[in-house]
């Protein structure tokens, strides 16, 4: 069967058209378990510094003995939406573990974080509902805002008094929502939380924080951004993800009691797509016992994050101050950033390289992901090696500025 030739021709237009903005994304196929090292297509074994594997629980023996083991109890897939038959035991037992973890009176499960996303919004704003969020938040959000039909509005990244003043203007709306990410994936930058709430509390507005990068992370057991702000109990919603830090599959929502049961009822990836496989919520329902009695990852996570900070400074990086494993070197020319990421690649280690629209321009960058399981000595190499091409980089374009001239 051929492709109709007039789309045939249409997508090789855009495909070229992404092509000269520089905008064809390659995928990479691995040969080896996610993890601090991974091979490549042609054999080589490099450094990996581009995976939400926070924790380094992604290719964990024990974490793949449990979800075995819960795949010969329970099954592959669910086979059936929540209210269908694809309600498990696992999944009423994570649920409960997971607010218990976070601190909120209910949970309920997702198969992915973007599903949560879309299924958030349009469940509870309408046309007379407002929602503002932050120009930084996941695709996901932008995505589940858009099914929604609601007013909206987005201010730009943590100006909190532009987000005052939509408050102000609000009108008559019936119902406002914020939402914000917990931490921002593109610099690894928190939301001031507390003020947020402040915002929320004096305008009545629903806060919904997106914590997928937070929780695992962030707070004293990797319960994440709003117990490491100290806002517990503060915010109304939360979405996560099990995909990152946490090192399996899924997405949740957490929080007021209330807002969950009428999510149950009306958010449409919930009631109309197949469950999370049991197996990976006992994956999930082991993650969260390990966070509660062994501090070690997280530990390591933090001490690894620390020393790569510190070592890319004392190389000549130029790294802002924070603590979460997110590192961004902000090189501005897009040309540069792909190039420093491809010698990179040559010289042992994956490092990704974030371009207009992802960033704005002339803040091109290099995003570096730190995980509990990379080892001190590769990420002293690591440093290293990137102060040497950033170096170069900073080298190349002032040799380009003088030709310019
Ligand atoms: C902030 C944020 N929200 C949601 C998601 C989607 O999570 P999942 O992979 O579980 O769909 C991501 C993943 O990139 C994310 O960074």
């Amino acid at each position: 069967m051929t492709l109709a030739p007039h789309i045939a021709r249409q997508l090789d237009e855009e495909a070229a058209g992404r092509a000269a903005r520089r905008r064809t994304i390659a995928e990479v196929p691995l040969g080896s378990r996610q993890g601090p090292r991974v091979v490549l297509p042609d054999g080589r074994d490099v450094l990996n510094l581009c995976s939400n594997d926070y924790l380094g629980l992604a290719g964990d023996p024990l974490l793949h003995a449990t979800v075995v083991a819960a795949q010969e109890r329970w099954g592959l897939g669910a086979a059936a939406g929540r209210i269908i038959s694809g309600t498990f035991a696992p999944h009423v037992a994570l649920e409960a573990e997971l607010s218990a973890f976070l601190g909120t009176p209910a949970s309920m499960l997702f198969t992915s974080c973007f599903d949560a996303n879309a299924g958030l919004f349009e469940a509870l704003a309408g046309p007379e509902d407002l929602i503002l969020s932050d120009a930084h938040n996941h695709a996901s959000i932008i995505d589940g805002i858009r099914l929604s039909r609601a007013r909206r509005a987005t201010y730009p990244s943590r100006d909190l008094r532009e987000l005052r003043r939509l408050l102000e203007d609000a009108g008559d709306a019936r119902r406002i929502l914020i939402v914000t990410d917990g931490v921002f994936s593109m610099d690894g930058e928190g939301a001031d939380l507390p003020r947020l709430c402040d915002l929320a509390d004096r305008f009545d507005a629903l806060l919904i924080v997106d914590d997928s990068h937070g929780v695992g992370v962030l707070g004293p057991l990797g319960q994440g951004a709003i117990s490491g702000c100290g806002v517990e109990g503060r915010v109304d919603l939360i979405t996560g993800t099990f995909g990152k830090a946490l090192g399996g599959l899924g997405g949740f929502i957490s929080g007021r009691s209330e807002l969950i049961a009428a999510l149950r009822q009306t958010s449409r990836p919930y009631l109309f797509s197949n469950a999370l496989p049991p197996a990976y919520a006992e994956g999930a329902r082991y993650v969260l016992r390990m966070l509660q009695r062994d501090e070690a990852p997280l530990t390591r996570l933090r001490e690894n994050v620390a020393l790569l900070r510190e070592e890319l400074r004392r190389c000549g990086a130029e790294v802002a101050d924070g603590q979460h494993p997110i590192i961004p070197i902000i090189l501005g020319d897009e040309e540069v950033t792909r190039a420093t990421a491809s010698r990179l690649r040559d010289e042992g280690m994956l490092v990704v390289p974030l371009t207009h629209p992802v960033v704005a321009r002339g803040q091109a960058r290099l995003r570096l992901q730190v995980s509990a399981a990379h080892d001190p000595d590769d990420l002293r190499w690591a440093a290293r090696v990137i102060g040497d091409a950033v170096r170069r980089a900073a080298v190349g374009r002032v040799a380009d500025l003088g030709r310019a001239r």
